[in-house]
């Protein structure tokens, strides 16, 4: 089993990779997260970003999982299949999508409680996409939740009742404004109607036997290293483990069948909602960057915070998921600068060096070290060779500071757009 997934802030552009590579591949599987994801492809010109479902779902005989890991809002997953058959009706997400019994449900109250918690000045606000991710894994670790299977079982309609039920008088008492019960509650039990047109099954089961018969799986992860539960920079961070382990606990594969790891990272940073970020750029520069290289949140249209890329943070990303091959993106959008900088280490405020970006401090300031830049018309460039000579030595520099071979190089949003490095 392969690994894909991404070494910043999220958007790093993992959604096109896994697109380009899935062909390689008999299975494509989500192991982390939810409708808080949002993985662009290109087909035909057009572009559709998913949010639940892998990104192997327009390759043909590639079956697509929806594992143990990660949690399923219906109402959200539905409106995506129906969209996705918009959008490209030979797709048919009945056959090969697969979802495992074990997944978690984001109930509509999540989704409340998300937005009440961001908005309540009793709590942290994080910067959350709103789609009730903490709500749900919160409620999986209380082990008060409902899970895909239970949908089969008669009272699975009782329970979640009685949990919607439960939430709203909360919510009620905080004088939140509500919609009403009836109607959450009917197209949820709608969606959950929708959603058993799809295989459930023991993904940990069909997985394992897959490997044994040598089929081939890539393992898609979602938001990134930076935004992990465990390694990012909590409080701001995800809800789920995003790492190369990730994939491991959350489809049930042992990690001794992990084989390369693919970390994607952006030739510069970038990040939605609040938390630490010591090379963000508050100048013109930082909205120009933000313009050319397309930063608003695939999901949730949010202008993302843009800034130079940070070195420690990548190193120690590629340090946790022992990341085999970097995937550079948009090294393109840097294209006709004169110099491009690269944070090497931190200065804490009593001038003490910091390299480690393990426990990043919100007032590390970021020490650059400035590298020429280049200029190239990418649209013609299809070899590596061709590539201009100082970007040539950019990822030289990063292949030695990272100890890790750049893989592959995107050179624009296109599909085609990316080289093969190795
Ligand atoms: P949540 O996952 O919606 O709870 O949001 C927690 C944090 O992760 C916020 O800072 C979000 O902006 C960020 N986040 C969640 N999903 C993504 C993603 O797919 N890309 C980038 N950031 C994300």
């Amino acid at each position: 089993m392969d690994i894909v997934l991404g070494l910043q802030w999220g958007d790093e552009g993992k959604g096109k990779f896994i697109d380009l590579i899935s062909e390689n591949y008999d299975i494509t599987a989500r192991f982390n997260g939810g409708s808080n994801a949002g993985h662009s492809i290109e087909r035909n010109g057009r572009r559709i970003t998913l949010k639940m479902i892998p990104s192997g779902i327009f390759m043909k005989g590639v079956q697509n999982v929806i594992g143990t890991g990660t949690v399923l809002d219906p109402v959200s997953f539905k409106k995506e299949i129906l969209n996705l058959q918009v959008f490209d009706n030979t797709v048919q997400p009945e056959n090969n999508v697969i979802i495992s019994l074990k997944a978690h449900f984001v109930l509509p109250t999540h989704k409340l409680l998300d937005v009440f918690m961001e908005e309540s000045p009793d709590y942290t606000t994080i910067g959350t996409t709103k789609n009730g991710i903490a709500q749900a894994y919160s409620n999986k670790i209380l082990r008060q939740n409902v899970r895909v299977g239970d949908m089969f079982a008669p009272d699975f309609k009782s329970r979640v009742q009685h949990i919607l039920e439960r939430d709203y008088k909360m919510l009620a008492a905080e004088g939140m404004s509500l919609p009403s019960l009836e109607e959450i509650s009917n197209e949820f039990f709608e969606a959950i109607d929708f959603l058993k047109n799809f295989n459930c099954t023991e993904t940990e089961i069909y997985l394992n036997a897959a490997l044994g018969e040598g089929k081939k799986i890539l393992a898609e992860g979602s938001q990134a290293t930076m935004l992990d539960i465990d390694h990012g920079t909590y409080p701001y961070v995800t809800s789920s483990s995003t790492i190369a382990a990730g994939a491991s606990s959350g489809l049930g594969v042992s990690p001794k069948k992990i084989g390369e790891i693919f970390g994607v990272a952006k030739a510069y940073c970038t990040r939605v909602g609040n938390g630490a970020f010591p090379t963000e750029l508050f100048d013109e520069f930082g909205e120009e960057l933000r313009i050319k290289g397309n930063e608003f949140g695939s999901n949730t249209g949010r202008p993302r915070r843009t800034g130079w890329l940070d070195l420690p943070a990548l190193k120690y990303a590629v340090m946790i998921n022992g990341v085999t091959q970097l995937v550079l993106t948009k090294a393109d959008v840097l294209s006709g600068l004169k110099s491009v900088a690269v944070c090497i280490h931190y200065e804490l405020e009593d001038g003490t060096i910091e390299t480690n970006a393990g426990t990043l401090p919100e007032n590390a300031r970021p020490v650059f070290k400035w590298l020429t830049g280049w200029d190239a018309d990418f649209s013609v460039i299809k070899d590596s060779a061709a590539l201009p000579t100082e970007l040539k030595d950019f990822l030289s520099f990063l292949e030695a500071e990272l100890e890790i071979p750049v893989g592959y190089l995107s050179t624009g949003p296109g599909r085609e757009e990316i080289l093969k490095m190795i």
